[in-house]
């Protein structure tokens, strides 16, 4: 019988192959498979980058189910096997943000791309940015929303935890999530990501990307391909309202797709606001007449500030920067209000 020591020095060979042949196949293949459905996370991932605290690989599809309840009605059936309180009585999350995919390029903020895609696809035109995506985002409440939520923000700009609770409770006039609430709701995230498909790569960065032979120059190259964070820049009246913005023309036809995508979707019967506007001429002239003053119909002021939730008056309207309506586009619903009423 062989000792003990003997088998080891026969066996060592093998061992010492096998780890070899591990290492080489290590190096020459790539680790994940990426293909265009993959998603965003999985390529960086597969080309070395953490995965951001949000990520939820492993929810279960009931998870991901309860998070879309919560997302689209603001209820669902919770641990306990009962319906759960709304998040708010006053909106659901969808109220203020496109479910889905709403830029023609997830790369660009372009409000008018960003119109026109929402009359194409029969979507709402709205100030809160969309869903789709926002997994794969590093930042939130960016830029000027310090100036609206001050400290508010900070936790919320790095997390997308913290930017849920911040709008479930405060942007929805609504509450604070259970634990079990906001794990469905970033379930319902991370499913809800770019997939490769989305960022139109050519055969050479797809295969770059694919072979995972530079993963430094790979990430750089996929986060060029969408918008990392929403942008928000706050905008102002123009100095003299009746003349408007200085050298910008008003295109009514355009600005009917404002009235009728946008405000329309609040402003209906059965819309989240208690204010019905009515297509009428009185309603346009009403805004017609605001221009220039300060009154509730003011135009500009409406658009760009929005209103504050008050006592006994929690429901709101958040305000648009620049990046959800561009100045040209206040001044096309200006053009349009103005041909409605004459
Ligand atoms: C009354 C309108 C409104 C409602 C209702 C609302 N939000 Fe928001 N939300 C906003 C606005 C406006 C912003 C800031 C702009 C933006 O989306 O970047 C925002 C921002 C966010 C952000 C950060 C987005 C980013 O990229 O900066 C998250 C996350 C978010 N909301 C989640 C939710 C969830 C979840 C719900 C439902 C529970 C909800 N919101 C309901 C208006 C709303
Ligand atoms: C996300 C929903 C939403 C959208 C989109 C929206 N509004 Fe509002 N708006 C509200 C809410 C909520 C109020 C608060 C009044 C209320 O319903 O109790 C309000 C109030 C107003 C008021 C009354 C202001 C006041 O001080 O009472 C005007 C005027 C108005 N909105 C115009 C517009 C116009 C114009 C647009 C399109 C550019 C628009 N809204 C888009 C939800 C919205």
């Amino acid at each position: 019988m062989r000792s003990k020591v003997q088998n080891l020095k026969y066996a060592m060979p093998i061992i010492a192959s096998l780890i070899c042949l591990t290492m080489v196949l290590a190096l020459k293949l790539p680790d994940l498979k990426i293909d265009n459905e993959s998603t965003v996370s999985h390529a960086l991932l597969a080309n070395g980058e953490a995965l951001p605290k949000h990520a939820r690989p492993n929810a279960l599809p009931e998870q991901i189910q309860q998070g879309k309840d919560l997302v689209f009605k603001g209820r669902t059936i919770g641990p306990d096997g009962k319906k759960s309180k709304y998040i708010s009585r006053f909106y659901t999350c969808t109220s203020c943000h496109n479910p889905i995919r709403e830029d023609p390029s997830v790369a660009s903020f372009d409000p008018q791309s960003r119109l026109d895609y929402a009359q194409k696809n029969g979507l709402k035109f709205l100030q809160g940015s969309t869903f789709y995506g926002i997994a794969n985002r590093e930042s939130w409440y960016n830029d000027d929303y310090e100036k609206k939520y001050g400290d508010l923000v900070k936790p919320a700009r790095n997390s997308l935890a913290e930017a849920t609770q911040l709008c479930a409770k405060v942007c929805s006039s609504g509450r604070y999530l259970d634990d079990w609430e906001l794990e469905a709701i970033l379930a319902y995230y991370w499913n809800n990501q770019l997939k490769i498909k989305d960022l139109e790569l050519s055969e050479k960065e797809l295969n770059t990307i694919q072979t995972q032979k530079s993963k430094r120059e790979s990430i750089v190259l996929l986060k060029e391909k969408y918008a990392v964070k929403s942008p928000a820049t706050f905008g102002y009246s123009p100095n003299q309202q009746d003349l408007g913005f200085e050298g910008i023309k008003g295109d009514p036809k355009n600005g009917k797709k404002v009235y009728e995508l946008s405000c329309m979707s609040c402003h209906q019967d059965g819309g989240v606001s208690g204010i019905a506007f009515t297509n009428s001429k009185l309603d346009f002239q009403k805004f017609k007449r605001s221009i220039g003053k300060k009154t509730d119909y003011n135009l500009y002021d409406i658009v760009r500030k929005g209103t504050y939730a008050g006592q006994g008056k929690p429901r709101y309207m958040p305000l648009y920067p620049k990046e959800r309506m561009s100045d040209q586009q206040l001044e096309d619903l200006r053009a349009y209000v103005i041909q409605e009423a004459n």
